[in-house]
């Protein structure tokens, strides 16, 4: 008999139709006569009651439903009598498919700390948690995917081996198949001539200059992939192992790729909203208990929904560089010392201190900040005729920071080739990016969405670990 995904069972009429269910079981209970189990297949948040009568199955059986256990149902879909839930199954039959270890399953009918879910990271899809964050990641891929391509984009794909350094950080990750027990030496160098790829290799930061090679003929593009930073920052914003979405759009300035990183961030979040409805429910109760026992400044000021409502519903600030680092350099905790890094003025990097207070304290909603010096970003933005800074732009989101970081780019071989010089990025390596410079250049702009921290922002799990569902972070490679 086909199974019926209990997601479907949910919201449909109990008509008295005989189905068949297969997940794992959650929770057993009852008496001598009667079991009451708690099923879930993953399909939904949403549990199914299955009701098994005493008389009809042995003990044998019924004590090897246990939680975690994995097994099949066939039985008459029937209005419940109990409260929380709408329909339930009266089992006819009960197949066990995997027993669970009663003493050994770690999972258990109770409340489990996020870190020891990611010590079990094999089982974690298996709580409510973890499912629906997934489900939601899932949505949120399908909307990326959805909205370039009802807007005319291409998705290329860009490559995940590299020999360039696309953001000139050096924070790369080497790839080779040199026995490093024996590395062949060119007088003191490694010799990469007798590497795999016969240079130098690693694998990729981004995948932007490959992004804008598609857009300078194919017009509108994205990638959307991993990327990999060697970077040893233990926070919990960032990953070694990350997903980035890369537009770029020939033909389009600094304003418009605002206005698309905008539109694009608003999509995303309402797709959520109209498709992962029972999911976010779920996440933002779980918030709400989470945040129980924080004192009262610790506490979000609005719940998971309202805070996703009011991100559709406002326009995102726009300030330059400029006007950020006076407002704060003013600011109350500049003045009374209580930033960690105080701002002095025109140059500083912004830490994430300084971002959550424009963001969260100054304007209360998500900030485009533009035109930074040229001195803290990277060598292909537009140089701005001041001769100081550069058409870049970074959006920050409350309690995430820097969600998206993106620039028009310099179209003037000239200036390119200069800046690429000032800052020791390879002109030599970089000869086929330079080139599109030569060949038909024209105004191009782009930017890099943090696709785990677009997630954090959804679902409102504080940790990245909690977004991805393997995360990589130093010292860290289970599963
Ligand atoms: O600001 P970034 O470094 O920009 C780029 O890589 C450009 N090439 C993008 C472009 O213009 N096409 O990274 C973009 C975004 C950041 O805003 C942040 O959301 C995310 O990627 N990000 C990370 N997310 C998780 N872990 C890390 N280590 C991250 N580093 C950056
Ligand atoms: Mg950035």
């Amino acid at each position: 008999m086909k199974r019926t995904k209990v997601k479907n069972l949910i919201s449909a009429k109990a008509t008295g139709q005989e189905i068949c269910v297969k997940g794992w079981v959650r929770t057993r209970r009852g008496s001598k006569n009667v079991s009451f189990i708690s099923l879930n297949d993953g399909s939904t948040i949403n549990n199914i009651q299955i009701v098994a009568e005493g008389d009809h199955f042995n003990d044998e059986i019924i004590k090897r439903i246990t939680t975690g256990a994995a097994i099949s149902v066939i039985g008459i879909l029937v209005e419940s009598k109990g409260s929380g839930q709408t329909v339930e199954i009266m089992a006819a039959s009960i197949e066990i498919l995997g027993d669970s270890l009663v003493d050994e399953y770690p999972l258990q009918p109770k409340k489990h700390s996020l870190e020891f879910l990611r010590e079990n990271g094999h089982l974690r899809f298996r709580t409510n948690t973890f499912s629906a964050v997934f489900r939601v990641r899932h949505a949120l891929t399908f909307a990326v995917h959805k909205f370039f391509n009802d807007k005319g984009f291409f998705n290329i794909h860009s490559p995940i081996i590299t020999s360039a350094d696309a953001e000139g950080a050096g924070e790369m990750f080497q790839v080779t198949n040199l026995n490093l027990n024996n590395i062949p030496l060119n007088e003191e160098n490694v010799d990469y001539t007798k590497d795999f790829f016969g240079k130098k290799t690693h694998l990729t930061v981004s995948g932007q200059l490959e992004s804008e090679l598609g857009a300078l003929g194919l017009g509108q593009v994205y990638t959307f992939g991993p990327t990999f930073r060697a970077e040893n920052s233990n926070t919990s914003r960032h990953l070694s192992e990350f997903w980035m979405i890369e537009p770029e759009i020939a033909f389009a300035d600094l304003e418009n790729n605002m206005d698309l990183a905008e539109e694009f961030l608003k999509y995303c979040i309402q797709y959520c909203i109209n498709n992962c409805i029972d999911d976010l429910r779920f996440l933002n109760e779980r918030l709400i208990n989470e945040e129980k026992n924080l004192k009262k400044e610790e506490k979000s000021d609005m719940g998971l929904l309202e805070r996703l409502r009011f991100i559709i519903e406002n326009d995102f600030e726009r300030l330059t560089y400029k006007e950020a680092i006076n407002i704060l350099k003013n600011s109350k905790p500049n003045k009374k010392k209580k930033f960690n890094y105080l701002i002095e003025g025109f140059g500083c990097d912004l830490q994430s201190e300084h971002e959550r207070y424009l963001v969260e304290k100054k304007f209360k909603k998500p900030v485009i900040i533009t035109d930074y010096p040229k001195g803290i970003k990277a060598f292909y933005m537009k140089q701005n005729d001041d001769g100081e800074t550069v058409r870049a732009m970074d959006i920050l989101f409350p309690l995430i920071g820097e969600i998206i970081g993106g620039s028009q780019r310099e179209e003037n071989l000239e200036k390119l080739s200069k800046r690429m010089e000032e800052m020791n990025v390879s002109k030599k390596e970089l000869w086929w990016y330079l080139e599109t410079r030569k060949f038909g250049t024209c105004i191009h702009s782009g930017f890099g969405l943090g696709f785990e921290r677009l997630i954090m922002f959804v679902t409102g799990m504080k940790n990245i670990r909690d977004v991805i569902p393997f995360p990589r972070t130093p010292h860290n490679v289970e599963f």
